[in-house]
Order: structure tokens, then C-alpha cells, then sequence
């Protein structure tokens, strides 16, 4: 007999998401959801996955068995040369498991899992703010969860010298580090490259496990290489790390859970025993990851022109974004509404952080059908032409009346 547990609050961008969607004004736009919507504020299938689905289907081979519990070999492989190069050093080294998983969030929860059973430190130290996910992801894995200023809202830009001190003068050795690969989430904010680099060697020197999230390679500039810097360039220095991939966003198979952990061990050796300790993981948790997603990914990465034509979308998608940045930011500044927005173009990816207060968002949720989060965080893909000017001429008027 189990005691009737409490209920408790449900997930607030699931729950923003439902509201957006029993909302019957024909104006409401949705700010909330971490996805791509088309300039017609429709959910977008990708050329490239659409003819890569059309050949997996077409071909009489095609069939609906297990995967392995690592996943498809064909998908792992790409995957990580996706990530960390195609000629990557530390790829030919065989140092790295790979495992597929249930997208983002399932690389998040399997890394988290491994390390709470092998890691020296159970304490993982994650961005101030950050996804709001990894905090229940980690729990759940019984890592202890420490945070580390990030977000500085006079400059609304990176808190550099107040993050690096808490690096340096409150971290353990061993202790785990969460670091957003690119296109931070909710901020927008990512360090630069002379600061990854100054990160990477503190790093070191204070012997932290660097835990990346890579939810929006590509996705964030257009360039893949480009949003790999960080992990390309911790891969060359640091021993052991691991980094979470989701497939989610930059090949808009998000129902699809497509991703990917790898982890990086010591020696080649060692990598072979952390297979076995994933497949141990993997197989009581979900026995074998989804196939579909991984089969539509393996044959774009497979084949030069789904390649390309991937390249091509990733640049339609984020191009899309950075206009909609500069549009909100012009429109704002016409309607002369208070305050600076230039961080709505500095910022990067798929949100905005738009310094607006919680009473300012409520405001524009109940009046306005205008749904974002309660920490005026917005998804930059939910604006398109039609939308963009009345929405900021509704942030205007909550500027100006509210606090
Ligand atoms: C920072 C971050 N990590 C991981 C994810 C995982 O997403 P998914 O599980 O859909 O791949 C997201 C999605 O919003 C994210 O923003």
C-alpha cells in the first residue's frame, strides 16, 4: 500500500502550452514552446527529413524491429561526427561511448544516471538560470544540484567575473559542471571563445567533469562547426567529459526523441567498459531507444545531398530567427518603449530573454493571448510577419503600466 501522494504544481512550459491551446481569441501567439514554427506560425517538416522519411519507406526492406540497446550503429557513428568533427582526433582514439537515447532530455537523464553511480563527486553545478528541466533530470538521478551565477540582469549579458569566481573558490574536485554546448537556454547568452577557453583551463585546474548539453547545434547560427567550438575544443584538452545531443530542434524531430549521449573516457579501454555499464542502464530503463527518428537522421547524414540540403535548412530556420530578432527590436525602439532592447539581438538561438518582469508576462498571457514564460523568456520561432508588430505593441503597453 502506498500513502495517496500530494499533488504537486504541473511543468510550467507543458502546462503555458495547454493554456495557449484552450485559448479561443484568434490573435494568441505562442512565445512558450521551444520550437520552430514557419512565417506562417506553423510547426515546419524539414526538406531533408521529409525525402529521407519518403526513401525509408519506399524501401521494401523497411520494418518496424528493435533497435539495439546502444541504438542504430549507423546513427551513433554520423551522430558523433555530427558533434565532434568528421575528423575528429579523439573519434579515431575510440574513447568515446556512444548510445542513443530518448532525445535530449534521455542523454541528460543517462549521463546524470552514469554519473551518480561512477563519478567520485555526486554534486553537479548547472547555469543561474537554466533549463528548468535539468533540475528535475538530476534530481531524479540523485545528483546534487549547486548553481553558478550566469545571467547579469543590469548588463543582460554573462556574469563572467562573479562565474568564475564561484568556479574557482566554491567548486570541489570532481564536482560535475553543466555547460550549455551553444545557444544557452533561457538566456541567450553564450561565453566567448576567449572565455571558453579561460573556462576550459579553470576546468582543469580545479579538476571538474565538464557535462555539455548540445540541444541547438546548428540551429543557433546556421553553422554546425560554428555551435561546436566549445566541445571541439574541450575534446583536445580534457580527458573524461560527456556531451548530451538532441536532435530535437535542428531536425525539428521533436515528437521523434532523437539523440545522443557520448562519453569520453581516459583510455580506449575504459570506453569499453562504460558501454556496458550504458547498455546495463539503458536496457533497464527503456530497453531500446525509438527508431524512427534515428533511421530519418542516419540517411540525411549518409547521404551528400540530404547533407546539404540539411545545411541549407538549418540556415532557413535561423536566418528566420535573427530577422525576427531585428524586426521585434526595430519595432520596439519606433514605438520608443522604455528601456533597451539591443539584447534582443546580441542573444542567440531559439530564445530571447527579454528582461520583462513576471507581472508584465501575466499581463500579456491573460489580456493579450500572448503566452510566454512567467521569466520573460520567449521563443524568437513564434514570432513571423503577420504577428511581430502587435506583439510589440502589447510589450510596449506592459512596459509603460506595469511593473
Ligand atoms: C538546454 C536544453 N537541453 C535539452 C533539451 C532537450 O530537449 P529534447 O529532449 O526535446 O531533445 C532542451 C529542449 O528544450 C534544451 O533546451
Amino acid at each position: 500500500m502506498i500513502a495517496a501522494p500530494p499533488s504537486i504544481a504541473p511543468d510550467p512550459i507543458f502546462h503555458l502550452i495547454g493554456l495557449y491551446k484552450a485559448d479561443t481569441r484568434a490573435d494568441k501567439a505562442d512565445l512558450g514552446v521551444g520550437a520552430y514554427r514557419s512565417n506562417e506560425g506553423k510547426p515546419w517538416i524539414l526538406p531533408c527529413v521529409k525525402a529521407a522519411s519518403e526513401r525509408i519507406q519506399a524501401d521494401p526492406s523497411y520494418n518496424h524491429e528493435y533497435l539495439a540497446i546502444s541504438g542504430l550503429d549507423e546513427y551513433t557513428k554520423s551522430a558523433s561526427k555530427v558533434i565532434f568533427g568528421q575528423d575528429s582526433a579523439l573519434l579515431k582514439s575510440n574513447r568515446v561511448s556512444s548510445f542513443q537515447t530518448v532525445s535530449g532530455t534521455g542523454a541528460n537523464h543517462l549521463g546524470a544516471a552514469f554519473l551518480s553511480k561512477f563519478n567520485s563527486s555526486k554534486t553537479i553545478w548547472v547555469s543561474d538560470p537554466t533549463w528548468g528541466n535539468h533540475f528535475k533530470v538530476f534530481e531524479t538521478a540523485n545528483l546534487q544540484i549547486k548553481v553558478y551565477p550566469y545571467w547579469d540582469p543590469a548588463t543582460r549579458g554573462l556574469n563572467w567575473e562573479a562565474l568564475k569566481d564561484t568556479l574557482q573558490n566554491q567548486t570541489s574536485p570532481g564536482d560535475i559542471i553543466l555547460l550549455h554546448a551553444c545557444a544557452h537556454n533561457p538566456t541567450g547568452v553564450d561565453p566567448t571563445h576567449q572565455q571558453w577557453e579561460e573556462l576550459s583551463e579553470i576546468i582543469s585546474a580545479k579538476q571538474l567533469y565538464p557535462f555539455f548539453d548540445a540541444a541547438y547545434q546548428g540551429f543557433a547560427s546556421g553553422d554546425l562547426d560554428h555551435d561546436a567550438f566549445a566541445i571541439r575544443y574541450f575534446a583536445e584538452r580534457h580527458a573524461e567529459f560527456l556531451v548530451c545531443q538532441s536532435f530535437a530542434k535542428n531536425f525539428g524531430l521533436y515528437g521523434e526523441r532523437t539523440g545522443a549521449l557520448h562519453i569520453v573516457s581516459k583510455t580506449s579501454v575504459v570506453a569499453r567498459a562504460v558501454d556496458t555499464q550504458l547498455s546495463a542502464l539503458q536496457r533497464a530503463e527503456i530497453s531500446s531507444p525509438p527508431a524512427y527518428g534515428a533511421k530519418i537522421v542516419a540517411a540525411i547524414l549518409a547521404d551528400p545531398e540530404l547533407y546539404q540540403q540539411w545545411r541549407n535548412d538549418l540556415i532557413t530556420m535561423s536566418a528566420r530567427i535573427k530577422e525576427m530578432r531585428t524586426t521585434l527590436k526595430s519595432h520596439l525602439e519606433s514605438l520608443k518603449t522604455p528601456g533597451t532592447w539591443d539584447h534582443l539581438v546580441d542573444q542567440i538561438g531559439m530564445f530571447a530573454y527579454t528582461g520583462l518582469t513576471p507581472g508584465q508576462c501575466q499581463r500579456l498571457v491573460n489580456e493579450f493571448s500572448i503566452y510566454l514564460s512567467s521569466n520573460g523568456r520567449v521563443s524568437m520561432a513564434g514570432f513571423n510577419d503577420s504577428n511581430v508588430k502587435s506583439i510589440a505593441k502589447a510589450i510596449d503597453t506592459v512596459v509603460r503600466e506595469t511593473k
